[in-house]
C-alpha cells in the first residue's frame, strides 16, 4: 500500500504516520525528518536544505525528488510506504507517480487531515521532537518521558524545532496554501478528507475508517 498523509504543517501527519507504520507494516518516509537528519549531520546537502527550512520555505523540487528517489530504493519500501510531508508540489506528485509506476505501483489513498489554523498554532507551540529519530511529542497532549529520553530511540535531545516559532509557522502555512493544496486536485478520486481535530486516538480511528480498516 502506498499512502500519502497530507495536511498543513502541524496537522498531525508525523504523529499519525507512526501509528500507521505498525498497522500497515510499511515504512514512514518523511522528507522533513530526512532533511533534518542531513542538517544535524552537517552535510553539504543539509546546508542547502537549511537555507530554505529556516525561512519556512519549501526546498526546491529537484533536491527533494532526488532525496526521495534514493530513499525509495531501500528494500524496506519495496512493497509500499507512508509518505509524510511529500509530495508538497504538483511537480513532486508527478515525479512520485513516475517512480512508483516503474514498479507497477500507484498512490492508493491520500489521507487529507483537516485542522483549523488556531488548533495548529497550539499544537506546534507545544511540539517537541526527538533530534535523533524524529519522534514527535506534545507538552500537554503526548508528553515526552520524564527521564528526558526518547521513548522510541532513547536519544537525549528532545527539542523545540527552530521552524516552530509562530511567524515561521504562518510562513509555512502560506507555502502550504499556495503550493501544496493544489495537489488534492491532482489526486482527485483517491483523496479521503479526514477531520484531524480531537484526540490522537479519535484521529487514528477516523483514518482507519477512511482506509477501510476501522
Ligand atoms: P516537515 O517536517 O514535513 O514539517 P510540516 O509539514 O511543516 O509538518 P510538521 O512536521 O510541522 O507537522 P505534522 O503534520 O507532521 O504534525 P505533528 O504530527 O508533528 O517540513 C519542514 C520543512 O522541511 C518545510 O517547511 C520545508 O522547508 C522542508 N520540506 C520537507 N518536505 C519537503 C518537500 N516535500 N518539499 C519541499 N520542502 C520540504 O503534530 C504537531 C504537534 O501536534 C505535535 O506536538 C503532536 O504531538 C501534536 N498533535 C498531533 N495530533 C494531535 C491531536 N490529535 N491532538 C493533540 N495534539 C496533537
Amino acid at each position: 500500500m502506498d499512502l500519502v498523509l497530507f495536511g498543513p504543517p502541524g496537522a498531525g501527519k508525523g504523529t499519525q504516520a507512526k501509528f500507521l507504520v505498525e498497522k500497515l507494516r510499511v515504512p514512514q518516509i518523511s522528507t522533513g525528518d530526512m532533511m533534518r537528519a542531513e542538517r544535524s549531520a552537517g552535510t553539504e546537502l543539509g546546508k542547502r536544505f537549511d537555507s530554505f527550512m529556516t525561512k519556512g520555505l519549501l526546498v526546491p523540487d529537484d533536491l527533494v525528488i532526488e532525496l526521495l528517489e534514493t530513499r525509495l530504493k531501500r528494500p524496506d519500501a519495496a512493497s509500499g510506504a507512508i509518505f509524510d510531508g511529500f509530495p508538497r508540489t504538483v511537480a513532486q506528485a508527478k515525479a512520485l507517480d513516475g517512480m512508483l509506476a516503474k514498479h507497477g505501483r500507484a498512490i492508493g489513498k491520500v489521507v487529507a487531515l483537516d485542522v483549523p489554523v488556531d488548533v495548529i498554532i497550539d499544537r506546534i507551540a507545544g511540539r517537541r521532537t526527538c533530534e535523533s529519530c524524529g519522534h514527535v511529542y506534545h507538552v500537554r497532549y503526548n508528553p515526552p518521558p520524564p527521564t528526558g529520553r526518547c521513548a522510541a530511540c532513547n536519544g537525549d535531545r528532545i527539542v523545540h524545532r527552530d521552524d516552530d516559532r509562530e511567524e515561521k509557522v504562518r510562513r509555512r502555512n502560506a507555502e502550504y496554501l499556495e503550493k501544496t493544496l493544489p495537489i488534492l486536485g491532482h489526486y482527485g478520486p483517491v483523496v479521503a478528507k479526514v477531520d484531524g481535530t480531537g484526540s490522537l486516538q479519535d484521529v487514528t480511528r477516523r483514518i482507519e475508517e477512511a482506509l477501510g480498516q476501522g
